[in-house]
């Protein structure tokens, strides 16, 4: 097993990307703190890993608060005894919207949720990190923070930043021996994918239509899974990784080309 005896901390997983690397972090070994913001999807993560023989609890926090991002750091290492992986997952989407009608209270939520939870999720746990001689912090930010498309300037900006944001602490981090990277995911079969076209969600002709324009954007012709990016934020979480940090993954099928 990849992930023995680690215990790992993943935001934003009661749904997609952050549960397929809860149940895959924990069926590689590792105790997994399921932190979302929805104690209902959250708790499912925690009954499908421990059903398929896993070690999880669920705490819930909105990652943009600082009191509950204390929490579910000291909640983790009280029950654990330890943390060894922070996987800065949880995100919101934005529906594609002219830059000049983007309101300001969107602008501020996306960057809150998007890039403070990452700045908040470190300052409680890097203390940590660094009295245990070391640690690995992986972010999801998104391809479009490396190519952007038109009509998602707060989304994509707030990933460009959490990408920055990941070289930064990177470089910081090094001479404690915190490993620090993201991974660049492409448009992604998850339930946040429609909320990127339609601020309903809906799967109607318009969502129908924007989907197969995203999958045109996207060289290996689909959109991708859950479990590619629950992968590549494994590889980080990993030894295999051990000489790598401010790396970007861009798990993208191509579109960074
Ligand atoms: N789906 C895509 O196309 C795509 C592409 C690139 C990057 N991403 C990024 O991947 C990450 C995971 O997205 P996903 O596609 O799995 O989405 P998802 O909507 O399936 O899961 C996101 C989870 O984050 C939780 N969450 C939202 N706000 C929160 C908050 N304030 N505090 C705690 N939890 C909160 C939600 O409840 C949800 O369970 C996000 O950072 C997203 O921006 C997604």
């Amino acid at each position: 097993m990849r992930l023995s005896n680690k215990v790992a901390l993943i935001t934003g997983s009661g749904s997609g990307m952050g549960r397929a690397s809860a149940i895959l972090f924990a069926h590689e070994g590792a105790k997994v703190s399921v932190v979302d913001i929805n104690d209902k999807t959250g708790q499912e993560t925690v009954n499908l890993v421990k059903g398929k023989g896993g070690e999880a609890i669920f705490i819930r926090a909105d990652v943009s608060k600082a009191t509950d991002v204390e929490n579910m750091i000291k909640k983790t290492v009280d029950t654990y005894g330890k943390l060894d992986i922070l996987f800065n997952n949880a995100g919101i989407p934005m529906s594609f919207t002219p830059i000049e009608e983007v309101e300001e209270d969107l602008w501020d939520r996306t960057f809150a949720i998007n890039v403070k939870s990452i700045f908040l999720a470190c300052k409680y746990a890097v203390p940590i990190m660094k009295k245990q001689g070391g640690g690995i912090i992986i972010n999801t930010a998104s391809i479009i923070g490396v190519r952007p498309r038109p009509g998602l300037n707060a989304y994509l900006a707030s990933k460009g930043a959490a990408i920055q944001l990941t070289k930064g602490l990177a470089i910081e981090l090094a001479p404690h021996k915190i490993r620090v990277n993201c991974i660049n995911p492409v448009a992604t079969d998850t339930p946040m994918f429609p909320y990127f076209i339609d601020d309903s969600g809906a799967k109607d002709a318009k969502y129908e239509a924007a989907r197969e324009r995203f999958i045109a954007g996207i060289p290996l012709g689909r959109l991708a899974k859950a479990e590619a990016g629950a992968y590549a934020a494994l590889f980080f979480a990993s030894d295999e990784s051990s000489f790598i940090t401010g790396v970007g993954l861009d798990v993208d099928g191509g579109r960074a080309i």
